[in-house]
């Protein structure tokens, strides 16, 4: 047999829930590569990209006791040699029309076009995603149908901290009373969980909206969509198999997380 690649792309300022993908990875594949590359293409907010934390030495510490094999540290030249234009030439349809599509435009196109080139670069059998950014998965199993890429794809379960909140390398810009605040997310998804029930599930989503709202947040959305194919469901049969989706500035930090709800 030969070697088997197993990939895990970041953007750095790893956390547990990276490392996570990168154990998984470990478990599959002979050799295990991360990249860490902060990707200006797919930041539709200057502000987001600018404040991205960076926090390198402490990156290649958590990767060499994780046992990484290979760490590929571009810089934005050497991935985009000829310039950071997105060209919008991924035919996402409409994954890139709702929630982060909707919230975040470009953003989709961005995040294509660097796994694209990555894995042009990184002959990887195994591609490990995290379902923290659930509809990104999707997103990117799609551009790999429209490029031919022939990867397996890995979704790897979210990681939380002990409240509850998903791990995230934003959640370092969360000062102390943000920090504490922030567990209202998975929160308010597991409430959605608790309380579904058949029939018009509109209400459930707009109470939601408001307690978030009401605690602080700005919410972007409180979603419910199929687990499929993230078609948005409004009146349920109670049998077609649900995600419940967040996107919420607290403060300044803009906090994603989904919950499957069956
Ligand atoms: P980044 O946000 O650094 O995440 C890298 C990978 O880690 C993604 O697949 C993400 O879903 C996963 N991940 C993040 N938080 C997680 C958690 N709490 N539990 C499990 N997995 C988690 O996503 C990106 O970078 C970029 O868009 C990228 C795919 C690298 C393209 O630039």
């Amino acid at each position: 047999m030969g070697v088997s690649i197993g990939f895990v792309p970041t953007m750095g300022a790893l956390h547990q829930g990276h490392i996570s993908l990168l154990e998984t990875a470990k478990k599959n594949c002979s050799l295990v590569v991360c990249s860490i590359f902060v990707n200006p293409t797919q930041f539709n907010d200057k502000a987001d990209f600018d404040n991205y934390p960076v926090t390198i030495e402490s990156d290649i510490d958590k990767l060499e006791r994780a046992g990484c094999d290979v760490l590929f540290l571009p810089t934005v030249t050497e991935m985009y040699p000829q310039g950071e234009t997105v060209n919008g030439k991924y035919n996402l349809g409409y994954l890139e029309t709702v929630l982060e599509g909707k919230y975040r435009p470009g953003h989709f196109q961005g995040v294509c076009q660097v796994v694209h080139r990555l894995l042009n670069i990184i002959p990887a059998n195994n591609l490990y995603l995290g379902q923290k950014d659930y509809q990104q998965c999707m997103v990117i199993k799609k551009m790999m149908q429209l490029t031919k890429i022939n990867t397996n794809v890995i979704i790897c379960p979210t990681l939380r901290e002990d409240d509850g909140l998903a791990m995230s390398s934003r959640n370092m810009r969360l000062n102390e009373t943000e920090r504490k605040k922030s567990a209202a997310i998975f929160e308010a998804l597991s409430f959605i969980k608790k309380n579904i029930v058949p029939g018009d599930i509109n209400p459930l989503k707009k109470q939601v909206f408001l307690r978030l709202a009401e605690n602080g947040f700005k919410p972007d959305y409180v979603e419910i969509a199929s687990a499929d194919n993230l078609s948005i469901i409004d009146e349920w049969d109670g049998k077609i198999k649900l995600v419940a989706l967040i996107a919420a500035f607290n403060g300044k930090v803009r906090l994603i997380d989904n919950l499957l709800l069956q």
